[in-house]
C-alpha cells in the first residue's frame, strides 16, 4: 500500500510525478481547460484521462478524473480508487480531489489503500505481464486545506488500518482453497491476530467434539482436513460495550453429498469470506484501540463429499442442545454458524453480529453489490445500516417472517429443519434458522454477503477482481458507533 501523507500545497505547485485532479464542471481546472478539451475530456461520469501538463502545473503529468458536482464521501472513495488503478507504473502522486471535510479526507485515503490492492501471489515471475504487475505507487499526498489539523492526520492513519484489514480479508478469500483448508486458515488467523495484540484460541476436532459442536463437526466430517474454531478476544482497558462476531468459514463449499454443479462450485473458495471479514474487523478494531470489547468466532470447515460425509437425512446434535435434521448438505453455513452463535452467547455480549456468504437467494434478491441485513432487533439493524452507509457499503434490511419460523420448526424427527422445503425466501429461512441459536435478549444482526463478497467481473473503482473484503468497513464503523 502506498504511504499517504497530507499537504496544504496547491494543485499547481504540488511536487509529484502525477497530479490527480478531480474535475467538477464549476472548477477552474488549474488552467488546463484547453488541454482537457484537446484530449476529449468532457467530465462525464467515471471519465479518466491522462495528459501532459505542458508546464502549466508543476507535475509532469495530470490524471483528470470526473467528479459529480457535489460528491459524497463514497464518490471520493471511488474516485481515489479509480485513480490509483489508473496510475500503474507511477511512483508518486498528489491527489487534488477537493475534500470538504476530514471525513472526506479519510474516504480518499481509504480509496487509495483499497484501490492499490492486487493479488499476484500465484503469478510466476515470468508470467507477470504489465497488467498483472502490482501497483508501484509508493507515495501519495492528499492535498487538503485540513492538512494541518490533527484530526485529519489521525483520519489518514486510521484509514490505512481499515484498508489493510480489508486487503487482508481479500488475500484470504483469494487464496486457492487447497492452500487454505481449516487448519491452515486457523494458523494464518492466529498469526495476524497475535501480531495485533488480540488473544487467540484454536479448537481442533477433538476439542470441538468435547464441546458438543455437532454443527461444525457435521459439516467438516467429509473432508480430509478437519474443522477448526478460532476464538479471538480483544479486551481494551475500559470497554464501553461488548460486541461478539461470528463468521462463516467454509474454506471450500463443494455442496457436500448434495453436490453443486461445476459452474457454481468455481467461486466457492469465497465461502469463508464471512470469517475473513470478522477476523479482519477485529484486528482493525484492536489496532484502532476502540473502547469496545470484541469476542470473535471463526467457524472453519471444508464442505466435501466422501464416504464419511454427512448425509441428507442425518440428524446433528448441536452445541445448543438442539437437534437438526439435515435435508441438503449444501446448506452447510447455517450449521457451522449455529454453533458459533451458541458459543458467542456463552461470552454474554451486549451485541451480536454474524457475517456469512450464506444463500444464493440473497444474490437473487439483492444482486452482486448489496448485502442483506436480518435480525431480531430493528433498532440494531438500523444501527448496522447507518454504519454501512457511513462506510460506503450497500446493505438492505430484510424481514424474518412468521412463515419461516413455522418452517424451521417443521422437522418430523428432530427439533429443527435445516433446509427450506420450498425455494422461496431462502435468505429469510436461513436467518430464521440462525435465530434459534441466538441468545435471548441480545440484539443480533445477520449479514448475508453472498452477493458482494466476491467480484466475478472486472475491477472497478476501489473494488478488485475476486475477494472484496465486503462488510469489514461496516463492522469497524459499527464498533465506532457503539463506542459513541
Ligand atoms: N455458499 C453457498 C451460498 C452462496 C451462493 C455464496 C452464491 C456465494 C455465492 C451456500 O452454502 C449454499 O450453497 N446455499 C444454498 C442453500 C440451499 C441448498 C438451501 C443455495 O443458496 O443455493
Ligand atoms: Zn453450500
Ligand atoms: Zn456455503
Amino acid at each position: 500500500m502506498p504511504t499517504v501523507s497530507l499537504s496544504t500545497a496547491k494543485p499547481a505547485t504540488a511536487a509529484a510525478d502525477v497530479l490527480v485532479l478531480g474535475i467538477r464542471t464549476a472548477d477552474d481546472h488549474e488552467g488546463l481547460s484547453a488541454l482537457l478539451a484537446l484530449v476529449g475530456f468532457t467530465g462525464e461520469k467515471n471519465q479518466v484521462a491522462t495528459l501532459p501538463s505542458n508546464g502549466i502545473v508543476k507535475a509532469d503529468r495530470v490524471l483528470a478524473i470526473a467528479l459529480p458536482e457535489a460528491p459524497t464521501a463514497e464518490d471520493l472513495r471511488r474516485a481515489a480508487g479509480r485513480a490509483v488503478r489508473a496510475l500503474k507504473g507511477v511512483k508518486s502522486a498528489a491527489f487534488a480531489l477537493h475534500p470538504a471535510s476530514v471525513e472526506e479526507v479519510a474516504a480518499i485515503a481509504e480509496g487509495i489503500g483499497l484501490g492499490a490492492y492486487t493479488y499476484t501471489t500465484y503469478k510466476s515471475k515470468n508470467a507477470k505481464s504489465k497488467k498483472d504487475k502490482p501497483v508501484e505507487l509508493s507515495k501519495v499526498a492528499i492535498l487538503s486545506a485540513f492538512a494541518r489539523q490533527k484530526a485529519a492526520t489521525k483520519a489518514v492513519e486510521d484509514a490505512a488500518v481499515v484498508a489493510e484489514a480489508v486487503n487482508a480479508a481479500r488475500d484470504w478469500v483469494n487464496t486457492p482453497p487447497g492452500d487454505l483448508r481449516p487448519p491452515a486458515f486457523a494458523q494464518a488467523i492466529g498469526g495476524q491476530a497475535e501480531a495485533a495484540g488480540v488473544k487467540v484460541s484454536i479448537w481442533d476436532e477433538k476439542r470441538l467434539a468435547k464441546e458438543n459442536c455437532g454443527g461444525i463437526l457435521g459439516v467438516g466430517q467429509g473432508s480430509g482436513a478437519p474443522p477448526r474454531l478460532v476464538k479471538l478476544t480483544y479486551s481494551p482497558a475500559k470497554p464501553v460495550t461488548h460486541l461478539a462476531l461470528v463468521g462463516k468459514g467454509i474454506t471450500f463449499d463443494s455442496g457436500g453429498l448434495s453436490i453443486k454443479p461445476g459452474a457454481s462450485m468455481q467461486t466457492m473458495k469465497c465461502d469463508m469470506a464471512g470469517a475473513a471479514a470478522i477476523v479482519a474487523a477485529t484486528i482493525a478494531i484492536a489496532r484502532l484501540g476502540l473502547p469496545v470489547a470484541v469476542t470473535a468466532f471463526a467457524c472453519l470447515a471444508e464442505n466435501m463429499p466422501s464416504g464419511t460425509a454427512t448425509r441428507p437425512g442425518d440428524v446433528l446434535s448441536m452445541r445448543s442442545g438442539a437437534t437438526v435434521e439435515v435435508h441438503n448438505t449444501d446448506a452447510e453455513g447455517r450449521l457451522v454458524l449455529a454453533d458459533g452463535l451458541s458459543l458467542a452467547g456463552d461470552a454474554e455480549p451486549d451485541h451480536l453480529i454474524d457475517v456469512a456468504t450464506l444463500t444464493g437467494a440473497a444474490v437473487v434478491a439483492l444482486g452482486n453489490y448489496t448485502s442483506g441485513v436480518l435480525g431480531n432487533d430493528d433498532a440494531f439493524a438500523g444501527q448496522v445500516l447507518d454504519a454501512a452507509k457511513a462506510a460506503g457499503e450497500s446493505m438492505w434490511h430484510l424481514p424474518i417472517t412468521e412463515e419461516m419460523k413455522g418452517l424451521v420448526n417443521s422437522s418430523s424427527i428432530a427439533d429443527l429443519r435445516q433446509h427450506n422445503p420450498k425455494p422461496a425466501g431462502g435468505t429469510l429461512f436461513a436467518a430464521a434458522f440462525l435465530r434459534e441459536f441466538v441468545p435471548d435478549g441480545v440484539p443480533w444482526a445477520h449479514l448475508d454477503i453472498a452477493g458482494p463478497a466476491f467480484n466475478e467481473g472486472g475491477a472497478s473503482d476501489y473494488t478488485p477482481v475476486g475477494g472484496t473484503g465486503a462488510s469489514v468497513r461496516t463492522l469497524v464503523k459499527v464498533a465506532e458507533s457503539l463506542a459513541g
